[in-house]
């Protein structure tokens, strides 16, 4: 396996798993406009040629938002999503990343678990923020040691 910032060609690969995993899912065109965009924040995982994890976010330095994680269903429960992100961060950090947010939906547990595991501190709650199903979005903070008055 291996991880790496996203390549165009990755587009498709991400919006088949988009489909798969989300009732809202990204377009193949929204997947190829961000990883195409200069403060894209988009990475890839990949087995035997195949995406088998992203992360999709922005960074507009020294602040950066992610918008998904996502892990192909039967590669779940092994830690990828935990390295994959940590590669995002670690990499995104060489282009002024120093404080990372995302909202989450308050009832994805295995989310809010891996963020929680990786650093992710709740700063707020926005109450049914999400519809279908309704829910309330938990704003998470990671922040560098030296910038944890956030
Ligand atoms: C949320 C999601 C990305 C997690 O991916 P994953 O690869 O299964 O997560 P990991 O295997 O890295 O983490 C799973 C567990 O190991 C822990 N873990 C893994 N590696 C770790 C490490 N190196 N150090 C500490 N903890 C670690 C995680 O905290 C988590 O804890 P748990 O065992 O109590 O559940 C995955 O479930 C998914 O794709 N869900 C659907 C999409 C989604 O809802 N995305 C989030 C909103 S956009």
């Amino acid at each position: 396996m291996d991880f790496r910032r996203s390549i165009p060609a990755d587009a498709t690969g991400i919006a088949e798993l988009e489909d798969l995993i989300f009732p809202d899912a990204w377009s193949y065109r929204d997947v190829q406009d961000l990883i195409c965009t200069e403060g894209g924040m988009c990475f890839t995982a990949v087995e035997d040629g195949k995406v088998i994890a992203y992360v999709i976010g922005r960074l507009i330095a020294p602040e950066g938002e992610i918008y998904r994680v996502a892990v192909a269903p039967h590669k779940r429960q092994r830690g990828i999503g935990y390295r994959l992100l940590d590669y995002a961060v670690k990499t995104s950090k060489g282009q002024g990343l120093e404080r990372l947010f995302l909202e989450v939906r308050s009832r994805n547990i295995p989310a809010i678990k891996l963020y929680t595991a990786y650093g992710f501190k709740e700063i707020g709650r926005r109450k049914n923020y999400y519809k279908d199903p309704q829910d309330d979005a938990i704003v998470m903070l990671r922040a560098s040691a030296y910038d944890m008055q956030y």
